[in-house]
């Protein structure tokens, strides 16, 4: 067992529906694969098992790891799944490029490529399916109630529409689009905005009820116009859904301003993705525009800019 073992999973956005699909409704979610998460597993001459996560400033032996930290969790669990004891010496690599607490799935990304990276070298069969569901309960750890899109998204590295607990569901793209993603820079993590979205939810639930099935509708007429191409139109529908996200309050002045110039500079329409309050916006652009809209995210703040393709 000491030869390498690697697994990649990308990075992901979400494209309508976020927090509302936490609540049952839909959402859209594309992968992004120009940021990724990278997982090497090989046999380690020391003993023990050695976690280096140089992103995360992680260098450890699992054992000095609490059993609720979500990478001991993953390592732990595949060891009890696939039925290995003594647990075998490893050396375990975790690399990604996907800005952490960005909304753009780095935690479910390192899940699913450290739970593949692993079970392959352990000679454990898991099917995507077995994957998913495992991610599934590990982002349970990350935040306390996660739709499940997040793993998904990333697990099967497609569009998905995804509805809680419904069988996933990819759609079709007519027309290939665009999108700009710009990040504020500002690490937010989800568990805190989804927390406060329950929060206000369990205060005043016909209230927020209405916004969530607002936010479904949007979603449910994104598919729609996704399918015929009418890009202008889904432009429309992101400035809906993140007016409803800022009543929400899971927006930021950064995030309203970067989605704000986005607009002034010709996009088609923008919004928050994930979970808010900081992280990632996007953008849906002409693709001749994708480069100037970019600049203009960078003049108004953005730490870093994607161009990514739906197709
Ligand atoms: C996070 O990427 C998306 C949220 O809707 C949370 C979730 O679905 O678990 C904010």
């Amino acid at each position: 067992m000491s030869n390498m073992t690697t697994s990649s999973a990308p990075g992901k956005i979400i494209l309508f529906g976020e927090h509302a699909v936490v609540y049952g409704r839909p959402a859209l979610a594309v992968p992004v694969t120009q940021v990724h998460a990278d997982v090497e597993v090989s046999g380690a001459a020391r003993p023990g098992i050695w976690i280096d996560a140089p992103d995360v400033d992680l260098h450890a032996e699992l054992n000095t790891l609490p059993s609720d930290h979500p990478i001991a969790s993953v390592i732990n669990n595949i060891f009890f799944l696939s039925h290995v004891s003594p647990f075998p010496n490893l050396e375990i690599k975790i690399t990604s490029t996907i800005p952490v607490a960005s909304g753009l799935g780095s935690g479910a990304a390192v899940t699913v490529a450290l739970t593949r990276a692993l079970a392959s070298h352990l000679n454990h069969l898991m099917t995507d399916e077995e994957v998913n569901a495992f991610a599934y309960e590990i982002e349970k750890l990350h935040h306390g109630t996660p739709s499940g899109i997040d793993n998904t998204v990333v697990t099967y590295a497609m569009p998905v529409y995804f509805v809680k607990g419904q069988p996933i569901e990819t759609f079709k793209v007519g027309e290939p689009f665009t999108i700009v993603i710009a990040d504020t820079g500002i690490s937010a993590p989800t568990r805190e905005s989804v927390g406060d979205v329950r929060k206000s939810w369990e205060a005043e639930k016909a209230k927020w009820e209405n916004v969530f099935d607002e936010i479904g509708d949007i979603s449910f007429a994104a598919r729609h116009v996704i399918r015929e191409g009418w890009v202008k139109m889904l432009g429309a529908l992101m400035d809906e859904n993140h007016a409803l996200l800022k009543e929400m309050t899971v927006s930021s002045p950064e995030l309203d301003r970067l989605v704000k110039a986005a607009s002034e500079a010709g996009a088609l329409g923008a919004k928050l993705s994930g979970g808010g309050r900081g992280g990632n916006m996007i953008a849906l652009v002409e693709p001749e525009m994708a480069e100037s809209v970019s600049l203009s995210l960078m003049a108004a703040g953005a730490k870093n800019t994607i161009i990514t393709q739906v197709t």
